[in-house]
């Protein structure tokens, strides 16, 4: 009786259903890893590619934990075939994308894709619309393991996406979600929220949705635009948890390419020092690090920076929990992140242009008792501390981060 029973509800629940209903079993800590866009921009191809992944795994990167490498817009063509496939632009990818991702997944590293809700991706190629499930099979098929759905010409203009609705907006993310399940295939899946212009905390549903969501507009090479983008995430810090982050977008350390003016933006450069700024604050943030560089031409310096295990652990810690600004004076600012263990990682940010002495006490940083204090970029431990810790000279635009451990 109990296994015709069992064999009754077999028949009702469906395979797709099972799988529809799979609990997320990726980016259980923010993705790491590389994508085209920062250095390449549209002209990216295999060769290209596969370069970047023979340098993530001779710099040591892979082995501190970056996995992805993932190709941005400019990939695939404005056609799709008679059957309905996206045609690839054969003349960057000639032996097709499967051929790369094999490459990739060789070198023990995961591969990533790029494509938009909308009739057209940002460069004007083809996006997903009405197309999806056949899209995500291609992915899977292929091995896609990371899929980046950008938000430009839904459904069909740059005009109609800015002012789609919310609901809408909502729709189109749910269907490649859906669909990227159906195939089956763990697909870390991150989208970019700018629809409708509203700002991203009023999208609650988010976090049930996607494994990630830009927080803001494009960063570039450039202080004040990296600021920005850390602006956007920071009162986003109750969405992340293990399965869900927010993401002030790609890392800009190291990238040597001379970027267009756009948007009117300073394409003023950062310097070394503010690359290891903008490295340790997206590390206390909980950011997915997605290196933006190239990684095969890069210097002893940013690989320092990339690779710092000490950094990389805030980061990736089992928590999950995003730093939060718990003080703000002026150009002062202190971080504050929960770390496994009751440890506590504090980053002391000095956003002036002189140099600065930066305290926070025990209070701020939710800790009581005696702890020892570690520099994360010296990697050395600055003393045992009772309630409050002074961080004396840091320099104009660099941050200070500390590991607080109780004894
Ligand atoms: C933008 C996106 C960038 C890049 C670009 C490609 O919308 O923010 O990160 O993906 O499209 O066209």
């Amino acid at each position: 009786m109990l296994r015709e029973l069992f064999l009754v509800i077999l028949t009702f629940v469906s395979p797709a259903w099972l799988v529809a209903q799979a609990p997320t079993s990726v980016a259980l800590t923010p993705p790491m890893g590389w994508n085209s866009w920062n250095c390449f921009r549209e002209d990216v191809s295999a060769e290209k590619v596969m370069a970047i992944a023979d340098a993530m795994v001779a710099s040591g990167m892979r082995d501190v934990g970056y996995q992805y490498i993932i190709i941005d817009d400019g990939w695939m063509t404005d056609q799709r075939d008679q059957a309905g496939h996206i045609v690839v632009d054969s003349t960057k990818f000639p032996n097709g994308i499967k051929a790369l991702a094999d490459y990739i997944h060789g070198l023990g590293l995961k591969f990533g894709i790029y494509s938009a809700p909308g009739r057209y991706t940002c460069q004007k190629l083809m996006g997903s619309y009405g197309y999806e499930q056949i899209d995500a099979n291609d992915y899977a098929a292929w091995g896609v393991d990371y899929l980046k759905y950008d938000w430009c010409n839904y459904p069909g203009t740059r005009e109609q996406a800015m002012n789609t609705p919310a609901e809408d907006c909502q729709q189109a993310y749910e269907l490649m979600r859906d669909c990227l399940r159906n195939t089956g295939r763990p697909i870390v899946y991150s989208v970019h929220s700018t629809c409708s212009g509203e700002r991203k905390n009023s999208f609650p549903w988010i976090t049930d949705v996607v494994h990630m969501h830009r927080s803001g507009d494009d960063i570039k090479d450039n202080w004040d635009r990296m600021l920005y983008c850390l602006e956007s995430t920071a009162d986003l810090w109750h969405y992340a948890q293990p399965g869900f982050w927010n993401d002030p977008d790609m890392l800009e350390v190291g990238n040597t390419t001379q970027e267009r003016l756009w948007g009117g933006i300073d394409s003023t450069k950062m310097t070394t020092l503010e690359y290891r700024t903008h490295f340790s604050i997206w590390c206390m943030v909980a950011a997915p690090l997605i290196a933006g560089n190239n990684l095969a031409t890069m210097t002893e310096e940013i690989t320092q920076i990339l690779t710092n295990h000490a950094l990389v652990a805030v980061n990736q810690d089992s928590l999950g929990k995003q730093g939060r600004r718990v003080r703000n004076e002026g150009a002062l600012e202190v971080w504050v992140k929960e770390l496994a263990g009751n440890r506590r990682a504090v980053a002391l940010l000095n956003r002036s242009d002189q140099p600065a002495n930066i305290a926070f006490s025990w209070e701020e940083a939710d800790v009581t008792g005696e702890h020892t204090v570690r520099n994360l970029w010296t990697q050395e431990d600055v003393g045992d501390f009772q309630e409050a810790y002074q961080g004396q000279g840091i320099a104009a635009h660099d941050a200070l981060v500390l590991l607080l451990t109780p004894k």
